[in-house]
């Protein structure tokens, strides 16, 4: 029905789309037709970013050109830093220090406005894709005091990020990890921050502000920045003497939201969730620290007993990265940044599938304000 109002487009087809597609009521996430069980547990992420800018799974020759040509992107310039730095030093938020790095990149790349041939998206997204995590690691680096550490081109898109953020070369289980955690926030229908990225490249915008819009939207607490939340959930009951059960019932007594549980589409178990939750009793139990997976096993228990999980009210993809996370030694407030430096891949896929057969998106509200309201110049009001 033409005038039926849909709050927040729930449910509404805005678009065909081969990337992705999440099935909420089995718990089941595709990218382009590969469940992402499999990828998350056999494809690196530069696989996933293959698969979703070009089409298909590339060969091994396809891999080793795409990710030589990716890593010879990660540079970025001294003017990029200097601002990074300043960003930090004036007490910036990272998501906000990268939305405004992400939006300067463009600024020093090749491609002309005017090379919109749906190539040019791919080729400028392959640069922001590399030279996301270089910014970020950056900024991590000169709030702590240290310099930042320049990108290492014979390390793997996650190993590089970790080495970058380190000084360090992380060891193969938290390169693996974090790479299974890059590919799993990859892409996903259209959530919130693609489909703001959408809207502006449907104005043929270029794809740098897509994707500084896209940091945006990822940002908010109702969206990627849920999962910096569960973390400070976990860490102030670390902090008092509440047990996980009491704080999260308390919690609820005031009327409040647990982060980390609900989701738009599913109304099951996340499936990103239950493969992180695995990875983090792995992690967890090679450690001999499972204090964060006893919480989260505790809150989860907790709100299935009282029936939450049942209403579809289940935990998400956010239960558990942070707590991966966290036992990679990766700064809370850098894992909503972790997220967008992921996501950046389904943003840039959806712009420019979306722009090969452009229609500008421009929905209506109903309006409710006055009508023939008399105008009263200013000076007799
Ligand atoms: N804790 C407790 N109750 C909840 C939660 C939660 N986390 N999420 C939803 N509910 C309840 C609401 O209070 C509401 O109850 P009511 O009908 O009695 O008023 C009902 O479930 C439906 O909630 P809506 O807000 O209408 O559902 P919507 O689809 O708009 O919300 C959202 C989805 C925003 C993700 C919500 O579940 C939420 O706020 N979750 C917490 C934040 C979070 O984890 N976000 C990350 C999402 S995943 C991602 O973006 C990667």
């Amino acid at each position: 029905m033409a005038d039926e109002l849909k709050r927040g487009l729930e449910g509404v087809l805005v678009a065909e789309s081969d990337l992705s597609y999440v099935d909420g009521e089995v718990g089941k996430l595709v990218y382009r037709g590969y469940d992402i069980e499999d990828l998350a547990r056999g494809a690196s992420y530069e696989e996933v970013l293959y698969l979703l800018w070009h089409g298909s799974l590339p060969t091994a020759a396809e891999l080793d050109s795409f990710a030589v040509d990716l890593a010879a992107e990660r540079d970025v310039g001294d003017d990029v830093i200097e601002t990074v730095r300043a960003l930090a030093d004036a007490g910036e938020r990272p998501m906000a220090a990268l939305r405004t790095a992400t939006s300067m990149l463009s600024a020093y790349d090749p491609d002309e406005e005017s090379d919109d041939d749906g190539e040019a998206t791919l080729r400028q997204g392959r640069r922001i894709t590399a030279k996301i995590p270089t910014v970020l690691a950056a900024f991590e680096r000169v709030r702590q005091g240290e310099a930042p550490v320049a990108p290492d081109p014979e390390l793997s898109h996650a190993g590089n990020f970790l080495y970058m953020l380190t000084g360090t070369e992380p060891d193969a289980v938290s390169e693996e990890t974090f790479d299974m955690a890059l590919t799993l926030h990859a892409d996903h229908g259209l959530n919130a921050s693609t489909f703001t990225a959408m809207v502006i490249g449907s104005t043929m915008a270029d794809v740098y502000s897509g994707v500084t819009g896209g940091i945006g939207a990822l940002s908010g607490p109702l969206h990627g920045g849920a999962n910096q939340d569960v973390m400070e959930v976990l860490h102030e009951i670390d902090a008092s003497s509440k047990d996980p059960v009491q704080w999260v019932k308390d919690k609820r007594d005031d009327g409040g939201r647990i982060p980390g549980f609900g989701h738009r589409v599913y109304k099951v178990k996340d499936p990103r969730a239950k493969i992180l939750e695995e990875k983090l009793r792995d992690l967890s139990e090679s450690s001999g620290d499972t204090k964060w997976l006893d919480y989260t096993t505790a809150i989860e228990e907790y709100l299935t007993d009282q029936g939450l999980v049942e209403k579809g009210i289940a935990p998400n993809v956010d239960f558990y990265s942070g707590s991966v996370y966290d036992s990679l030694g990766i700064p809370v407030d850098m894992y909503t940044p972790i997220f967008a430096m992921s996501r950046v891949g389904g943003w840039i896929a959806h712009v420019a599938e979306y722009q090969e057969d452009n229609r500008l998106i421009r929905p209506r509200a109903r309006y409710t304000g006055p009508e023939d309201s008399e105008f009263v110049p200013l000076d007799e009001r």
